[in-house]
């Protein structure tokens, strides 16, 4: 490859879009290949604002694939009816079928992307989470269709005492199956349910990259904490949410076409903004494969 067809790290240009975390990241075109020195000074520039907002991207699935590759190796989900077809690295947080065609709001694939409404970190009902992800707005929507996140690390610094006391050293479950469950979706199928047994993973996680500590719930997963009963279960989840919810942890992004978004799992969440179902929404994203187990913090 020329050097010519290379971004390099002097094109950078970096835009804080909140004080909490988020930052618009000019100079990058993804359907070329980066160099190595402009690849790790993006890693750097993820770790620190956790959420990178990349516009004006025009790629194909094969070049967002390509560029996921710089930060790990791109996940296969494991369902089927969420995965392109064209590219299975992709998954599709869509309420577009792959003809073009828009699915009823009641359509099983649509209620499942909807549940993205809710505050979660990706796949943290697996043993081993992904660490990041990134969406690709293909069909962006106006009515609402907004993705929110929030930085856990702060919000870990402002638990009060007696928070901090009652989640340092335990664990929270997270069951892929819950979710369905409170969506009253379509049970999971035995072959889901055994690909995806509930996982016990530490409410208190120490990010493996900057070593600093960050709460780890996923709202739409957790159905148990350890030494709790159902309902204090519950209600602490519900409480570490509002806190996680404030604004003054918050970044919302509108979001334009062609707009990329990459994420850190491990020390953010995120939700979407209700839209209205009848307004297409066509989002590609790749997820990243984790390299380790979550280590408490
Ligand atoms: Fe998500």
């Amino acid at each position: 490859m020329s050097a010519l067809t290379e971004a390099t790290t002097s094109d950078l240009t970096v835009r804080k879009l909140h004080p909490a975390l988020g930052a618009e990241v000019r100079g990058i075109d993804m359907r070329r290949p980066l160099d190595p020195a402009t690849a790790s000074a993006l890693q750097a520039i993820w770790m620190e604002h956790l959420v990178l907002v990349f516009p004006s991207q025009n790629v194909t699935d094969a070049e967002h694939v390509a560029f996921t590759r710089y930060f790990g190796e791109p996940e296969i989900f494991h369902q089927k009816i969420i995965r392109s077809e064209r590219v299975q690295e992709i998954f599709r947080v869509s309420n577009v079928n792959e003809d073009g065609v828009l699915m009823p709001p009641d359509h099983p694939v649509a209620q499942q992307v909807a549940l993205a409404q809710f505050w979660h970190t990706d796949s943290s009902y697996k043993d081993i989470p992904c660490t990041g992800a990134l969406l690709h707005g293909v069909e962006v929507s106006r009515t609402g269709g907004e993705t929110q996140f929030t930085n856990m690390y702060l919000v870990y610094d402002a638990l009060s005492p007696a928070l901090k006391r009652l989640v340092d050293g335990r664990k929270a479950r997270h069951n892929f199956g819950h979710m369905h469950s409170q969506a009253a979706l379509k049970p999971l199928t035995e072959e889901e349910k055994a690909a995806m047994p509930p996982v016990w993973q530490p409410i208190v996680r120490q990010h493996p990259v900057t070593g600093r500590k960050a709460l780890y719930i996923s709202p739409i997963y957790n159905d148990e904490v350890e030494g709790m009963s159902a309902d204090d279960a519950k209600r602490l989840i519900v409480e570490l949410t509002q806190i996680a919810a404030d604004p003054r942890f918050v970044y919302t992004h509108r979001w334009e076409t062609d707009d990329v978004l990459m994420w850190d799992n491990r020390c953010s969440m995120h939700q979407v903004t209700p839209f209205d179902p009848r307004e297409r929404r066509v989002m590609h994203r790749t997820t990243i494969v984790g390299q380790d187990r979550v280590m408490a913090g």
